[in-house]
């Protein structure tokens, strides 16, 4: 019933912005709900690594974490774990910071482009002090990205998990942004940050002696064009990566991987296709020889957070209580923190090349990912396309 409430609604409205229909129709290429039943595992295998340099506002730099001697009978303690976590100024990676933070058992790195707002950020959820360390991170500048993973190295912290959690999303942009690389803004940021981000900390994750590492990068119902909200107009697809092949520059070629002409909704949705291709790349290469664990997930529809900044004032109004009474498919920031939480952290989701969602009763379950999304020969592609656009191939 909700999802036919769901398939209904979107084409009932038509939003326009300066005499243009906003082509993100949707309520948007924006999760519907999450009650779409699934059930699936990844295929698993094996693989190879790498890493490296500018500016930042880093801050603190505690003791290396430790196994301490515990009890009577030698058992350990678990030490603090440490988590960094990208975009935790807001929305889903603040909520996973303050969840993580207030349980005691982790420091989290917020890697965030805005120091003064994460500080604060931070604050107004009450984390404490020695919980947290805010260390800037701009994932629209590869440079940036170097110099964040060079910031983290030098406060000898071990890294027991990295949350590849920001975004940015623009539905109603009519033309491309671009990255300090030129690269269209949501794909460079979205994908090609995290994917230089993720390997060049990979070796620090390797090094940890936490019993459960992780890579964990957050995906997106809207990605998955086998669910109803990915059936949404402009849906996602990534083609023969031709556009990406071109550098996505928008000047001699496209600036969308595909090689279509520009639209910000779907920008987004492929870079989340990006995001999962990649999570099972990783876990295809690496897994078996490291034993991290390497997962992505959809968090519900959050449709407070700011990721919907961009939208039109009307949409904003209306998204949340289309979420919460038509599809029903709304969880609130609190709620998909936790649930990101306990992918970082929970005993019972160390699985690794899984996609996790969440049912009616918040249960994770594993869903199954899109034949684009989980399509493998696409994943090395993508793979070895983004290893050269960031500069870790010729
Ligand atoms: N909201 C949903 O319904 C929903 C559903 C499925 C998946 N997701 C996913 O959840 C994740 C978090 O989204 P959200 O809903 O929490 O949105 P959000 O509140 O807008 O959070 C996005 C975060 O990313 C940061 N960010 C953006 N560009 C950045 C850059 N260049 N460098 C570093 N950080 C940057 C933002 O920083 P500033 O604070 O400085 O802007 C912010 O902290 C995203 O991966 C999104 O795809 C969200």
């Amino acid at each position: 019933m909700a999802l036919q409430s769901a398939a209904l609604l979107p084409c009932a409205f038509s939003i326009h912005k300066e005499g243009k229909s906003s082509k993100d129709s949707c309520f948007f290429g924006v999760p519907f709900c999450d009650h779409i039943k699934a059930d699936s595992s990844l295929k698993i295998k094996h693989g190879s690594r790498k890493q490296s340099v500018i500016r930042a506002e880093a801050v603190a730099a505690t003791a290396a974490p430790t196994f301490a001697p515990a009890t009577a009978q030698g058992k350990k303690t678990l030490r603090k774990g440490t988590v960094v976590v990208t975009g935790a100024s807001s929305g889903l990676g603040l909520a996973t910071a303050k969840a993580l933070a207030e349980g005691g058992k982790w420091h989290v790195i917020m890697a965030c482009r805005d120091f003064l707002k994460a500080e604060k950020a931070a604050k107004s959820v009450g984390m404490a002090k020695e919980n947290y360390t805010i260390m800037h991170l701009d994932l629209a500048s590869l440079d940036s990205v170097r110099q964040f993973v060079k910031n983290f190295k030098q406060t000898g912290r071990h890294l027991d998990v990295l949350v590849c959690n920001a975004a940015v999303y623009q539905p109603t942009a009519r033309e491309p942004s671009f990255t300090a690389e030129g690269f269209e803004l949501s794909v460079g940021t979205n994908h090609l940050g995290h994917f230089l981000l993720s390997r060049l900390l990979l070796d620090d994750l390797v090094k940890s002696d936490y019993p459960s590492r992780r890579l964990i990068i957050v995906g997106s119902i809207t990605g998955n064009t086998n669910t109803l909200a990915g059936n949404v107009p402009p849906k996602a697809n990534l083609g023969d990566l031709r556009g990406l092949q071109g550098g996505l520059t928008g000047l001699n070629t496209s600036s969308m991987i595909d090689g279509g002409g520009f639209d910000g909704a779907k920008a987004y949705k492929d870079s989340k296709v990006c995001n999962m291709l990649i999570m099972q790349e990783f876990h295809r290469r690496f897994h078996e020889e490291t034993g991290i664990t390497f997962a992505s997930l959809y968090p519900g529809c959050i449709a407070t957070t700011g990721l919907f900044r961009e939208h039109i004032p009307l949409f904003r109004l209306l998204f949340p209580p289309f979420q919460k009474f038509i599809t029903k498919g709304f969880v609130s920031e609190e709620e998909s923190g936790k649930r990101l939480a306990q992918v970082v952290s929970d005993p019972s989701l160390t699985k690794s090349g899984v996609y996790w969602s969440w049912n009616k009763d918040s249960a994770s379950f594993e869903n199954q990912l899109s034949q684009e999304a989980s399509d493998i020969e696409k994943a090395r592609k993508l793979w070895e396309v983004s290893e050269k656009l960031v500069g870790l191939t010729d």
